[in-house]
């Protein structure tokens, strides 16, 4: 494992909070705004599509990044709301630090922070009982390093950049999440790069160019059938 990188906090276009990785110069999210970015990306396009596909089954979710726990904790809350339960399981390498984790603004209300300190705070590498409809494991793990038999029905690809971390984009990366994926599951990016498209076709997945979210031109939906 390298050395623990240096994050900064920042605010986002949309007031939201973000991370600086210093050494990449990369942030976490859209500079337009995390908030806007996550929701549209990974909830709408993500756990929103499904639900409108006519599937209101429980699932088991696969993450790329934990990260801020942007994701998570919005899953969580949808989960709650649609009263759906997931399963949510995630990699990071670059566990965040609790002095930044601490600060962040995404929640609108007590009840919603103490959800989202408490995604930060469970233990890593096992299975946590988050609420009666969210339940998580945060690997302390790169998706190179990760080995798992299990199977899921949607996964939220959120690494850097490809122009950063060209590596995390390669097709045997996407051929192992490929294995991972259920018959009609399907993965979610932010990212539309065209080498990244043609390596996801590649591993296998049906690919779909979808608009962007907060100003991008596009993102994108792997299907598998
Ligand atoms: C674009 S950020 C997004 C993180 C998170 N989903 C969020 O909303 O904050 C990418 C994340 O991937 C993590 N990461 C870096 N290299 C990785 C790798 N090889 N495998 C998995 N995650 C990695 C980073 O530490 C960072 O937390």
């Amino acid at each position: 494992m390298q050395e623990r990188p240096k994050l900064k906090l920042i605010t986002t276009q949309d007031g939201s909070h973000s991370l600086m990785r210093e050494d990449l110069n990369e942030t976490y999210h859209s500079f337009h705004g995390a908030m806007g970015e996550s929701k549209y990306v990974f909830i709408e396009q993500g756990l929103d599509w499904r639900a409108q596909q006519g599937n209101s089954e429980s699932l088991k979710v696969f993450e790329v990044g934990f990260g801020t726990g942007l994701n998570a904790y919005l899953a969580a809350e949808w989960a709650v709301k649609k009263e759906v339960t997931i399963e949510f399981h995630s990699v990071e390498p670059f566990p965040v630090p609790r002095e930044l984790y601490e600060q962040f603004n995404y929640a609108q209300s007590e009840e919603g922070n103490q959800l989202l300190q408490k995604l930060h705070d469970v233990p890593w590498d096992s299975l946590q009982n988050i609420n009666d409809h969210f339940s998580l494991v945060k690997y302390t793990s790169t998706l190179e390093e990760f080995r798992s038999s299990l199977k899921f029905d949607l996964i939220f690809f959120d690494a850097f950049a490809p122009s950063k971390q060209a590596e995390v984009w390669n097709l045997e990366n996407l051929q192992k999440c490929f294995e991972m994926t259920n018959a009609r599951g399907y993965l979610t990016t932010y990212c539309a790069q065209g080498q990244f498209k043609r390596n996801l076709a590649a591993a296998g997945y049906e690919v779909e160019t979808l608009k962007g979210a907060m100003g991008k031109k596009e993102m994108v939906r792997g299907l598998k059938f």
